[in-house]
């Protein structure tokens, strides 16, 4: 018999994507192409495996493999992102039909994914971009599922994706039809890009109380597991795990190099806000933070020049309380500013996403998942066009919580620490709560050279002047 969906492409993700599959009893071909460098073919070797799960139909030849395949075909890609898509889209045109429907899985960029949908589309071919969270372990027992396409394509696999997708609380599936085209990976994108900001959020945390009150990773581990009661974040949760690992009489952490590496999808997200002319502030200063932390020669030379070593100004008792409400800010002002890039480019690309809905299904499955995450459905589903920030419950806690963000990031920076995340939280917020910013000076300055013209407070708006500067 034939199977109702096959899967190309047998990286990590491909091959957990395959066994989830296959777990919740849905038929599955897998292909890979044949490596010549491999003495294995990977996909005969990947069936062999887990012969006890399922006998996987397995290919290395593309026109079986999509001979094995009901009709219309449903093909995941899972590939990685970038050319290869386009390359492996192309392997499959000999044997495609029309209807026939291709979902990218991958961390495609979402522009890509609007040209391969609209390039496909006049062939009669389907195409969705479906952006999957939650890692190898999530891609195996349930990850969150973010598919943008057309509604044609979701009514046609989306029952296969929400089978195989996390469970939220209620038990309903942690995949939803996200929109048109490019809306899936856009969002997916944006996924990453909080990511990176709680990371980063809690890379600080770590980083002050480790050199700044000079606690162990057993202390921090303790502190963070504490704070973890009420946040209940998977990136915190595995920090704990993280701080507590243990080789041979040291910890791990202290071993590992301070620089980050990256695959781009959180300055995908910076990327999409400046196009779109809105701010992007956390996730762009977590971007950036690795961006400088990869400068580690040249970072270590710096430090004997302008001897900036350092040094405790704290301890742990003075500084753990406050410290985890800036935290609770930082993470709850990522969020705004992340939710809101979301608002921005649903608008300009009418994809009219559902906000609540995307907090829905990133509350299981996903790198993100958090309580905040869990609390967010409803409050997004109360005003689902305003930014976070402008909400009654959220601004009573960062109005909480504010006096300690000032202060933890004052006293960092006074004491030599960099705090990327958290001052550009700060930043942010009295940003976006002043009602006087500093832009008059800016128009005027735009008026003085280059007679770019500006507003008046005193006249209504959309009414332009200009100055002859040096007329007095
Ligand atoms: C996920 C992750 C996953 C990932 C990215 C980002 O949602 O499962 O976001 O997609 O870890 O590859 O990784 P980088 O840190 O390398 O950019």
């Amino acid at each position: 018999s034939k199977a109702p969906v096959g899967l190309v492409g047998l990286g990590v993700m491909g091959k957990s994507l395959a066994i989830n599959l296959a777990t919740k009893g849905v038929d599955v071909s897998v292909f890979n192409r044949h490596v010549e460098e491999l003495e294995v073919d990977i996909a005969k070797n990947f069936a062999a495996e887990n012969k006890s799960i399922y006998d996987f139909p397995w290919f290395d030849n593309m026109e079986k493999f999509m001979t094995s395949l009901e009709r219309p075909r449903n093909i995941i890609l899972m590939v990685n992102a970038g050319p290869a898509v386009d390359l492996v889209i192309e392997s499959l045109q000999p044997f495609l039909n029309e209807d026939d429907l291709i979902i990218d899985g991958g961390n495609s960029h979402y522009k890509d994914t609007i040209r391969r949908e609209k390039e496909l589309k006049k062939q009669g071919i389907l195409f969705m971009g479906a952006g999957i969270s939650g890692g190898e372990e999530g891609a195996r027992k349930g990850p969150s599922i973010m598919p943008g396409g057309s509604d044609e394509a979701y009514n046609r696999v989306g029952g296969i994706l929400e089978t195989i997708a996390a469970r939220d609380k209620n038990g309903d599936p942690c995949c939803t039809h996200v929109g048109p085209n490019g809306a899936g990976h856009f969002v997916k994108m944006l996924h990453n890009g909080v990511e990176y900001g709680e990371m980063q959020l809690i890379s600080e945390a770590y980083h002050l109380l480790r050199f700044g009150a000079k606690a162990s990773p057993e202390e921090i581990a303790s502190i963070f597991e504490n704070w973890n009661r009420d946040m209940k974040s998977f990136l915190l949760e595995i920090s704990v795990d993280i701080l507590r690992k243990r080789e041979d009489n040291g910890f791990l952490i202290d071993k590992i190099l301070d620089a980050a590496k990256q695959k781009g999808t959180g300055g995908w997200s910076t990327n999409a806000a400046l196009e779109l002319g809105v701010p992007l502030d956390t996730i762009t200063a977590a971007v950036l933070a690795r961006n400088i932390s990869g400068k580690k020669q040249e970072r270590t030379q710096a430090v004997e020049m302008y001897g900036n070593n350092q040094q405790a100004f704290t301890s742990v008792e003075e500084i753990s309380e406050g410290l985890f409400n800036a935290f609770k800010a930082g993470s709850i002002i990522n969020h705004a500013i992340g939710f809101d890039l979301l608002l921005e480019a649903s608008k300009s690309y009418n994809w009219n996403l559902n906000l609540s809905e995307i907090a829905r299904i990133w509350t299981n499955g996903c790198i993100i998942r958090s309580q905040l995450m869990e609390e967010l459905i409803e409050l997004l589903k109360h005003s689902p066009s305003k930014n976070l920030l402008m909400n009654k419950e959220i601004s009573k806690r960062i109005k909480e919580y504010q006096p300690h963000l000032n202060q933890i990031v004052g006293n960092a920076i006074n004491a030599g620490f960099p705090m990327p995340l958290m001052s550009s939280a700060v930043n942010y917020l009295h940003s976006f709560t002043s009602a006087q910013s500093s832009a008059n000076m800016i128009q005027a300055q735009r008026d003085y050279f280059g007679a770019h013209t500006y507003e008046r407070t005193d006249k209504a708006r959309g009414e332009f002047f200009h100055t002859d500067w040096l007329d007095n």
